[in-house]
């Protein structure tokens, strides 16, 4: 196969493509379609693609928080895939990740109360070794979710006129102009698109306009800047608005990232701006930099030829028309209160290193990059996370290239980068952090609240969706081991006994609860369901020192979720199961 090295799909004069918004769904629930299709982005030639209701990309679904949603996926595609919600806080079960495939001519429907702050979030396919495929075929939607704070505000919100998202991405065409998701040719990613358009421009008007910024590509960071070098301001991340508008002419977005930030228009009636990527400013170690590695070079296959890095080029092209009739005209001086984790309340720490190494035997550009040494296993879950753990997460890249490190399930605050406090922009609620490279650290401060579920994991990741696909990848299961409801654990002693463990969970319909009695005890052993109703007592009286094995079987019970309940005369040990029958 030939790939298009040479073609810089970027215009030097004039933009030819309307941008391309996508329309915009509200109210609670949402009827998609994933399907193939195609687009004519050369006249003339037509480039298979896969889109959710539409050819490229998927409507922007707009949530109020506290309500509950409810939505369909139909997929019409030959092919298996996931759609995950990136950012948002929902119930394993529904997060869309390589747990729950959505096999052809079948439908998906996840449904959950909204609980995110008023933010940008997206939607993407998330199958295992088809995460990258899918996405760059075109599957990517927005959510904009909405709440009483940020409408408090006086910020642009009129979605499509001066409420605006953008996602930028690159990707791999070959001669014949079809898209390549072959991850060999993935450092070709020299065709741009914004919002699915090729060369694009839009009609804003002359007054503060806010862009949701979203980087969708697989592996290239953009650095964002305006034409004219006028400053912009960020007024949100990743999970939320921040404290306080921030200026700047520069902005770093990583595979994942979003950024909300206000233009100021005023008086331009007439004028033209561009969004642009100064990608001549992008540093060393970093996709999208002239360079990425430490011996003067770049091993990343065909990076040297790729024209777009190192290079600035236009990402949209901003034709300034008249003003409406209720312009937001100003830049509000305050946002919102962010509250951010304490680290005084930290529960557990837990250390992340990303290999491999700078110099070292391995040291290849092109990994395979893992965490902690271990290829992702689908059937390895590396982490059982406490419910409403508070924990701070340390990354170490010891790779020459920045991995954009994400997570599922929460929102963090980043506690520092390199050792330093991240800067203000960056602060607040964020669900990616670049972690830079040459032994670059990151550490955020999260809390893993309202969700456990003990049979499907959370994911966490490099967001370059290569890299993720290829095992930088783990999982995490947020386990409630809180006791029912109506017992009370006050001691704090060293127990006398040890619940080991109650295998399978989940089960059906027998399931085996193993102990340990390190002194003479009188020891019971119960079955409570959630309600804290006693199921069933499984042992009762004086137990010798020992190890004890115990079946339940639970042929007659409902499926559920259950607590085993090991307790001595002061003492008491829970563990959550859950019958599936
Ligand atoms: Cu945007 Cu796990 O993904
Ligand atoms: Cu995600
Ligand atoms: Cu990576």
């Amino acid at each position: 196969m030939k790939i298009l090295t040479q073609l810089i799909f970027v215009n030097i004069i004039i933009s030819q493509n309307q941008l391309i918004i996508p329309p915009a769904l509200n109210g609670n629930n949402f009827e998609l379609t994933i399907q193939e299709s195609e687009m004519e982005f050369f006249p003339g030639i037509f480039t298979q693609t896969m889109g959710v209701s539409f050819p490229i990309l998927g409507p922007t679904l707009i949530m109020e928080k506290g309500e509950d949603v409810n939505i369909t996926f139909d997929n019409q595609l030959q092919d298996t895939t996931t759609i995950h919600w990136h950012g948002m806080h929902v119930p394993a079960e529904f997060d869309g990740g390589p747990h729950t495939p959505i096999p052809p001519n079948t439908t998906w429907n996840p449904h959950f109360t909204v609980k995110d702050h008023a933010s940008t979030m997206w939607y993407h396919p998330h199958l295992m070794h088809k995460t990258n495929e899918h996405v760059q075929m075109g599957i990517a939607g927005f959510v904009i979710v909405k709440d009483e704070e940020e409408a408090l505000l006086d910020l642009p919100r009129e979605y499509g006129v001066d409420d605006i998202p953008l996602v930028f991405q690159t990707k791999t065409l070959d001669e014949n102009f079809q898209i390549v998701t072959n991850m060999d040719s993935s450092g070709l990613d020299t065709f741009l698109l914004t919002n699915g358009t090729r060369d694009a421009f839009v009609e804003v008007p002359a007054q503060i306009v806010r862009f949701r910024l979203l980087n969708g590509s697989s592996e290239r960071s953009f650095n964002i800047g305006l034409d004219n070098n006028a400053n912009f301001y960020v007024i949100g991340n990743d999970g939320g608005l921040l404290n306080e508008p921030i200026e700047l002419t520069e902005l770093l977005i990583s595979p994942g990232e979003r950024y909300e930030i206000l233009i100021d228009l005023n008086n331009m009636v007439g004028e033209t701006v561009s969004i642009m990527n100064i990608g001549s400013h992008i540093p060393n170690g970093i996709y999208g930099a002239e360079i990425v590695g430490g011996m003067g070079g770049s091993s990343i296959p065909y990076y040297a030829d790729n024209p777009l890095n190192g290079s600035d080029f236009i990402l949209l092209e901003l034709v300034v028309t008249n003003t409406t009739s209720t312009p937001i005209t100003s830049i509000p001086e305050t946002l919102v209160v962010v509250n951010q984790w304490n680290p005084e309340d930290v529960d557990e720490t837990r250390a992340i290193l990303f290999s491999p190494v700078v110099m070292g035997p391995n040291g290849a550009l092109n990994g395979p990059f893992q965490f902690n040494g271990q290829p992702f296993d689908i059937n390895v879950v590396n982490y059982e996370i406490p419910l409403n753990n508070v924990e701070i997460w340390e990354l170490t890249n010891q790779s020459q290239i920045a991995h954009p490190f994400h997570i599922h399930d929460v929102q963090f605050n980043i506690l520092e980068i390199n050792g330093e406090i991240p800067p203000v922009h960056m602060q607040g609620w964020k669900d990616v952090v670049l972690v830079p490279p040459q032994n670059g650290t990151a550490k955020f401060i999260t809390k893993f609240e309202d969700y456990s579920d003990t049979s499907v994991p959370y994911m966490y990741h490099c967001h370059i969706l290569t890299h993720e696909e290829t095992g930088m990848m783990g999982q995490f299961i947020v386990v409630d081991n809180s006791p029912p409801a109506g017992i009370d654990v006050e001691n704090t002693e060293p127990l006398n006994f040890k619940l080991n463990s109650v295998y399978p969970n989940p089960f059906n319909p027998v399931t085996t609860t193993t102990y340990s009695v390190e002194r003479k005890e009188t020891m019971s052993l119960q079955i409570i369901d959630i309600t804290g109703r006693l199921v069933t007592t499984l042992v009762n009286g004086q137990s010798e020192p020992g190890i004890y094995s115990i079946e339940w079987n639970a042929t007659h019970d409902p499926s559920g979720v259950y607590f085993v309940v090991l307790r001595s005369e002061n003492q008491i040990q829970t563990q959550k199961i859950i019958l599936m029958k």
